[in-house]
């Protein structure tokens, strides 16, 4: 998704504004754009590729001089890439530039008023309508303009904005799109995203729906939306700017996966303590957990199947009817729900348009939500009734890792704790399952150290053009993320079945090669696993299985084996999910992928 940086202090703008882009790189982007005040001088440098190719054409910066700017990179949603479809975008009259995330609604019905009015555009995109706008309503007081033009917009926004009338100033608003305010000293910052501010400051604050911010080198002054000054309290991100950065690996990829066993021990360490498990300040007590009829938990894609894995567990382990929502279905599904169902929204990046709809759409209907997040302070954080945190530190790779397995983790203490108050499981039963969670980040050190074997198939299997995923119960779940997982990064069509509907369908499609990877982690369906494997070979179809080492007499009916560390059955899907993570990471290095930034895709997607 598209990314702003916007700055204003004593440096050069341009060179900082270009490292702040590169940060954001890895939201995904088509093109990119910067815009610089000298004085009254407006300089804008954009063009269509990556910010290499931006940094080229403005000299590494030193072309562009300035000490007030705004930046972006550019995800097209209207228009082609383009060096014209880039932003910023700059008014007609060349005083006003404007950089832009998320979707105006009623962007055609404005330029064809505006165009009515005298107005000449340059762009194809909905977002010039802004810097248009701001030209025709301007009245020399920018807060009421941007109040003024506010108001037409229909739609989502993130917006920075500086003038030729006001030199040393930078402008935010935003409305159902994330944006920040970094506080420097002499010098203050907007982002979409802290890594694109986090070399230079730690401490936030965050826009609110519909507030604008007045920022110059040595203030930052907040209205509400009807202009009143109000006042903020910054947060601090203690993240390490190093967490954004590679650190010898070759891709943010593979350091997130490897970054797994610190980022599971964060999540579930800190809230275990002797035999309890005290999930911050989220209100399950005893009275509130046997209240509970029914549990909706909604995400998308990860996020989605993360919830997945949730339901089995929940409804193993706490007798509770658990439905697990795509969040871009439930929003306009006319949901049943009240306050007898408890809503576990979960999302890594906290500001995913559709999951955020879904949270305000289930607090409307009277639903308690608790919600599981990374990035902190994000929207769904901040408007759920309760929160509870991942810790997974910054994730950069587009496809989501730490996030997933972190997600997983978090569920597995809800859906624990949720037991325990409701009494569904014996004493020796959670203490099983407690221990068991807390060996996972040892678990998954251990797979980390040795990986040949994923190597091996996954150069095997690289050039094959389809792979299945099958799986029963709790494996079907994780079998559903493998598939994700293989298929957006490495552009191998994979799908994922419950190992029983092959035979209703799907089992036409196999045929001699036809690879299929069988997860046989669950000991109780293990013979059950065995004869839907059989069933796939003898369609003379490749196997390959990924089992626990209680299992490995698995490896006697197929054609290769993945061992995952032996564990619990309820358990498995997280160390599933580092075994086929890093088989999609190889397969995809493997066929020479983009792997950081796959084609199409963005790693926070804040439209719906
Ligand atoms: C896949 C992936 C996406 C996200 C989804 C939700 O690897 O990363 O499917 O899981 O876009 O994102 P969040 O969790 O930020 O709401």
């Amino acid at each position: 998704m598209c990314g702003i940086i916007g700055y204003t202090g004593g440096r050069p703008a341009a060179t900082l504004l270009i490292d702040g882009l590169k940060r954001l790189e890895y939201r995904g982007y088509d093109s990119s754009g910067i815009a610089v005040l000298d004085g009254e001088k407006l300089t804008t440098v954009k063009t269509v590729g990556k910010i290499a190719e931006l940094d080229k054409k403005a000299n590494g910066g030193k072309d562009v001089i300035g000490t007030v700017g705004i930046g972006h990179t550019r995800w097209a949603t209207h228009g082609v890439p383009s060096d014209i479809n880039s932003h910023p975008h700059v008014s007609a009259n060349g005083r006003f530039a404007v950089v832009h995330n998320g979707i105006i609604e009623n962007y055609a019905e404005l330029k064809s008023e505006l165009i009515a009015k005298g107005i000449p555009f340059a762009s194809d995109t909905d977002s010039e309508v802004i810097a248009q706008l701001v030209q025709y309503l301007y009245d020399g007081d920018m807060l009421t303009t941007l109040r003024e033009v506010c108001a037409r917009l229909v739609g989502s926004y993130a917006v920075g904005l500086i003038s030729t009338d006001d030199c040393g100033t930078l402008y935010a608003t935003r409305k159902d799109n994330p944006l920040v305010v970094g506080l420097g000293r002499n010098e203050n910052f907007i982002a979409s995203d802290f890594a694109a501010a986090l070399e230079h400051t730690h401490d936030f604050v965050q826009l609110g729906d519909g507030e604008i911010a007045r920022l110059t080198p040595s203030s930052v002054t907040f209205y509400s939306s009807n202009g009143v000054r109000i006042e903020k309290t910054p947060f601090r991100v203690d993240w390490d700017i190093s967490q954004a950065e590679k650190g010898g690996y070759p891709h943010f990829m593979l350091k997130e996966i490897y970054e797994q066993p610190k980022a599971l021990t964060d999540t579930v360490r800190p809230r275990v303590k002797g035999s309890s498990i005290v999930l911050d300040k989220i209100a399950l007590d005893t009275r509130n957990a046997n209240l509970i009829e029914k549990i909706d938990i909604i995400g998308c894609g990860s996020a989605y199947h993360a919830g997945i894995v949730g339901k089995y567990f929940i409804e193993k382990n706490c007798r509770i009817r658990v439905n697990c929502e795509l969040a871009s279905e439930y929003i306009y599904s006319n949901p049943i729900t009240d306050s007898r169902t408890l809503t576990i929204i979960i999302s890594q990046s906290g500001e995913t348009a559709d999951t955020l709809a879904a949270l305000r759409l289930a607090k409307k209907l009277g639903s308690h939500t608790i919600a599981i997040v990374n990035v902190v302070e994000s929207a769904i954080a901040r408007e759920a009734d309760d929160v509870l945190y991942t810790h997974a530190g910054p994730e950069i790779a587009v496809a989501t890792t730490k996030g997933y397995t972190t997600q997983v983790a978090a569920l597995y203490l809800v859906g624990l704790k949720i037991a325990k108050l409701k009494h569904t499981l014996s004493d020796a039963r959670y203490a099983e399952l407690l221990d068991g969670i807390l060996a996972l980040p040892q678990q998954v050190r251990a797979q980390l150290d040795d990986v040949a074997g994923i190597k091996k198939y996954a150069k095997r299997f690289a050039q094959h053009k389809c792979v299945f995923f099958i799986g029963r119960g709790t494996d079907y779940a994780a079998s559903l993320e493998g598939a994700l997982k293989l298929k957006e990064i490495s552009y191998i069509h994979a799908e994922a079945y419950a190992a029983g509907e092959l035979k209703h369908g799907t089992i036409s499609l196999i045929e001699e090669g036809t690879v299929t990877l069988a997860l046989a982690t669950q000991r109780a369906l293990f013979y059950k696993m065995l004869s839907n494997i059989k069933a796939v070979q003898s369609r003379k179809g490749t196997v390959l299985a990924v089992a626990s080492a209680a299992n490995s007499e698995v490896s006697e009916f197929t054609d290769g084996m993945l061992v995952i560390p032996d564990c619990d059955d309820d358990l498995s899907p997280v160390l599933s999910a580092v075994v086929l993570q890093l088989f999609a990471y190889y397969v995809a290095a493997e066929r020479g992928c983009d792997i950081d930034k796959p084609r199409n895709l963005a790693k926070s997607v804040t439209v719906e």
